[in-house]
């Protein structure tokens, strides 16, 4: 009986331990239905696409994603835009290449197999043009911080007006969901900054989920993949333990008939 007293109290530690550390870390992002959460999980291959948009046409300006190729638009999986339509996006910007014949260097139009173009030449130009922070390459972005996709999500939608009685230095602006309230950031995101090709109301909301999903599929671009896998895998389990169970009935029925 004592024993079972004590182990009572150990596993009420245990989950109030858990249940505190939980709540003590919990931020209170901004909530939306991600359409690529759960089992059955897929991207919305819209947003995806607008997503790009949003990217291409706001951020791009200062933040690099240089793990990605103009190629992978068209991949399964990711924004699957019509491989002509990847073309043009690319042949839209401008790579340096070369040298040529003459040991010269020289401007093309990118080609599907080149990688999304840099806003800066390096990091030490991209400080200098920032107020000295540093605009992260946004490749992996959603893996690398805490939160992930809310997290960014509700950054995008979290600028407020400094509380009264905290001054800010020129060029750091008041952020409900940064860490410590600072960034170096402006909001980067106003309703209608862009017209959307589809049609879709470009409202800061929209955005923010938009260019999200997009951010999410580059630091996951094998996601839909994982998650078929993950379903085969579970039926192949269930079909696994039935086998099992009515084995192991067979072999007893053996034994107990003998008792
Ligand atoms: C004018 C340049 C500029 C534009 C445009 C811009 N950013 Fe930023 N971004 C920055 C800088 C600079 C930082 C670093 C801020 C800091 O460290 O205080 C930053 C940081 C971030 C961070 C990281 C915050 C953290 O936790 O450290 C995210 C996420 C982000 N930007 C997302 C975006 C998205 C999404 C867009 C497009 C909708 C965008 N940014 C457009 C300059 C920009």
């Amino acid at each position: 009986m004592k024993n079972l007293i004590k182990l009572f109290y150990i596993i009420s530690f245990f989950f109030l331990g858990t249940a505190y550390s939980l709540s003590a870390e919990k931020v209170d992002y901004l909530k939306t239905d991600w359409s690529f959460k759960g089992l059955f999980g897929k991207f919305d291959r819209g947003s995806l696409q607008r997503g790009y948009q949003v990217y291409t046409e706001v951020c791009a300006a200062c933040h690099s994603m240089k793990y990605l190729s103009y190629r992978n638009l068209a991949e399964k999986g990711g924004p699957e835009f019509p491989i002509i339509q990847a073309k043009a996006i690319a042949a839209s910007f401008e790579v340096l290449d070369g040298p040529n014949a003459d040991g010269e260097m020289f401007t093309r139009p990118a080609k599907l197999s080149d990688k999304f173009v840099m806003p800066y030449e390096n990091e030490k130009a991209a400080q200098a043009a920032n107020g000295g922070a540093y605009p992260p390459d946004m490749s992996v972005l959603v893996k690398a911080r805490g939160g992930g996709v809310d997290y960014i999500y509700s950054l995008l939608q979290g600028y407020e007006d400094a509380p009264s009685g905290l001054t800010l230095d020129e060029g750091v602006h008041y952020n409900k969901y940064m860490y410590g309230n600072k960034i170096k950031m402006s909001a980067p995101l106003s309703d209608g900054i862009i017209e959307y090709g589809d049609g879709t109301v470009a409202s800061v909301e929209q955005m923010s989920k938009d260019v999200t999903t997009f951010l999410m599929w580059a630091a996951e671009p094998h996601l839909e993949a994982r998650h078929r896998m993950g379903f085969k895998a579970i039926v192949y389990l269930i079909i696994l333990t039935v086998l099992v169970y009515f084995s192991m009935k067979k072999i007893w029925s053996r034994v107990e008939s003998e008792v």
